[in-house]
């Protein structure tokens, strides 16, 4: 049967109250494959949408980490601090980071084997911009960032990174990519792994696809064979939407 990963990345959305809310109602969907399910949530709310979410199946995590376990570097959270809270997934090299904070492939690196040493699992953000797409080196870039983001890393803990492809241009625009522009990455994706790795390893990961993912178009890029699930933004933020793509992912199963 096909594995599936729902995630919901809030960004900077969501203050203590309403994101215990928020998980109050979603563990009260019950849903059947619960244990498909994330949220990714602002580090002041991580310990209460974890209280809350305890026993639904229901996983949580971070959006966002810092490689070294402690010390001077002012404003960030450590692999051990998220630890403590015990969240299962943690996003590691969003566009927004590598595009604001200045994120780069070599400390995305650094994050992965930080998370993997820890057990908690990455949600490893890859994709290109519209004018890389444009000029057709949405491959070779996408590739480049896969080769560079697991530099070194073994093959067992590689398998066990979730992948996220996430064409920048399709990120809160409303603009998705159509269910076979996805597929194709995605599969392309899975290939390149598979190549640096093995075929079971490809066979086994799971890829997700993220950018304007709703409920209106998630059965049809979820039907497809090399996607695994969704990393959503804006449609994650309304219980309701969230649980759409949910069970659309339930009813493909
Ligand atoms: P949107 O679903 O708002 O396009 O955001 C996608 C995303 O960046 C998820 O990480």
């Amino acid at each position: 049967m096909k594995r599936f990963l729902i995630a919901g990345n809030w960004k900077m959305n969501k203050l203590i109250k309403e994101a215990g809310e928020f998980a109050n109602e979603l563990k009260a969907k019950n849903f059947s494959n619960a244990d498909e399910v994330a949220v990714l949530v602002p580090f002041t709310t991580l310990c209460e949408v974890g209280s809350k979410l305890e026993g639904s199946g229901i996983g949580f995590g971070a959006q966002n980490v810092h490689f070294e376990k402690s010390g001077a570097f002012t404003g960030e959270i450590s692999v051990p601090m998220l630890e403590e809270i015990g969240v299962d997934y943690c996003i590691v090299g969003h566009s927004e980071r590598r595009e604001y904070f200045g994120e780069t492939d070599e400390t995305v690196n650094k994050k992965l084997k930080a998370l993997l040493a820890a057990g908690i699992t990455p949600i490893l953000c890859v994709g290109e911009s519209l004018e890389v797409r444009e000029g057709k080196g949405e491959q070779t870039f996408v590739a480049g960032q896969i080769i560079s983001d697991f530099a070194g890393i073994p093959r067992d803990d590689a398998a066990k990174v979730v992948i996220a492809y996430e064409p920048i241009w399709a990120i809160g625009t409303g603009k998705t990519a159509t269910p076979d522009q996805a597929e194709e990455m995605c599969a392309f994706i899975r290939g390149v792994f598979g190549g640096i790795y093995d075929n079971k390893a490809a066979d086994d990961i799971l890829i997700l696809y993220g950018g304007s993912m709703k409920p209106s178009n998630a059965a049809d890029l979820l039907a497809k064979n090399d996607i695994n699930g969704g990393l959503i933004g804006g449609a994650s933020l309304k219980v309701d939407d969230f649980a759409a793509i949910v069970d659309a992912a339930a009813q493909l199963k």
